[in-house]
């Protein structure tokens, strides 16, 4: 089929028309980094659009070269091909030009990274500890431990302290902060500023074995008064636990002021948005059929070794449904 030119530039228009809807869609999605709510997201977002803008112009020069060859050159207009042997200034040029380029994004490059590696004073420090297959998150300021959900003060400067209990994972909040590996045995840091109050999610960003993908967890960034209020919450005792909750204290605590054993730390259980890091969202159906068979849930994580079916009764799950629903800190 032959096109006119009209033609051809309408199918280009409708095709790129398109395309739009697909492109603005990524700067809404909830683990997006063309969306940065931090000032560390942003440095490295324009770092990125530096790039995007330098790789356009690249292409569309390599491009437009080659088409108006094609056409100026085309067999219609040239019967009989001439040679060259080359062309010292023209070689000159395109070597010259992309090593420019190449060093200009090398300072663009390392001048992002130096500011996003520089720690600013008296940040709030919050310790970020990653499990098959769940985050642990300690404030060694204020003598507390949580889990699933990292709240901090948005608008202060934020501290992380990245360390492993088993195997390499990676922190990652695409609004937040580019992604930092957690290695057993070395802590690893970054820090960051969110601007404003909201909820970020992240994700472990380093295969870590069958769950790595249920390892989410979200940032949830509140005004410096409100944060205040929730970790004073924090270190109040919890509610009394049933009896059918001794089992549970063999590898959990319910009270945020007592480290992490094994598992994650319960206190506010019932605010949490996702139970086992993102497997299932956080209702009382759900909370039963996870402690009825965490294996069926998420197979592979380590709740499973001791909770199977039966070992709790349907009495005992909704004693602790009931329990664990009510650990909420608001
Ligand atoms: Cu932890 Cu992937």
């Amino acid at each position: 089929m032959i096109m006119g030119r009209r033609a051809q530039l309408r199918l280009l228009a409708v095709a790129l028309l398109l395309l739009l809807p697909v492109l603005a869609a990524c700067g809404t999605e909830p683990q997006s980094i063309l969306d940065p709510k931090s000032n560390n997201a942003r440095e490295i977002h324009n770092l990125g659009k530096i790039f995007y803008w330098s790789a356009l112009a690249v292409f569309v020069l390599v491009e437009g070269a080659l088409v108006y060859t094609i056409i100026r050159y085309r067999q219609s207009k040239n019967p009989e091909p001439f040679h060259i042997h080359g062309n010292t200034k023209v070689e000159i040029a395109w070597t010259i030009a992309p090593a420019i380029l190449v060093a200009f994004l090398a300072i663009m490059t390392y001048s992002t990274q130096a500011k996003i590696t520089t720690f600013p004073e008296n940040p709030f420090v919050v310790r970020a500890i990653g499990h098959q297959w769940w985050w642990e998150f300690e404030y060694p300021e204020l003598g507390i431990s949580t889990a699933g959900d990292m709240y901090i003060p948005a608008g202060r400067d934020i501290k992380v302290e990245l360390q492993s209990k088993d195997v390499v994972h990676s922190f990652w909040v695409p609004k937040l902060m580019g992604k930092t590996d957690t290695l057993p045995g070395l802590t690893n840091y970054l820090w960051f500023n969110a601007e404003e109050p909201g909820e970020y999610y992240g994700q472990c960003a380093e295969f870590c074995g069958e769950q790595h993908a249920l390892m989410r967890f979200k940032v949830i960034a509140r005004p410096q008064a409100e944060f205040d209020a929730w970790a004073a919450a924090m270190k109040e005792p919890p509610p009394a636990p049933p009896q059918s909750a001794g089992l549970c204290l063999g590898c959990h605590t319910f009270d945020a002021t007592k480290p992490s054993t094994v598992g994650p730390n319960l206190r506010n259980f019932g605010s949490r948005a996702w139970i086992a890091a993102g497997a299932l969202e956080n209702t009382p159906e759900h909370l039963a059929a996870w402690l009825h068979n965490p294996e069926a849930v998420k197979p592979g994580n380590l709740m499973s070794t001791v909770v199977k079916p039966g070992v709790l009764t349907d009495a005992q799950i909704q004693e602790l449904v009931t329990y664990l629903e009510r650990l909420k800190v608001e």
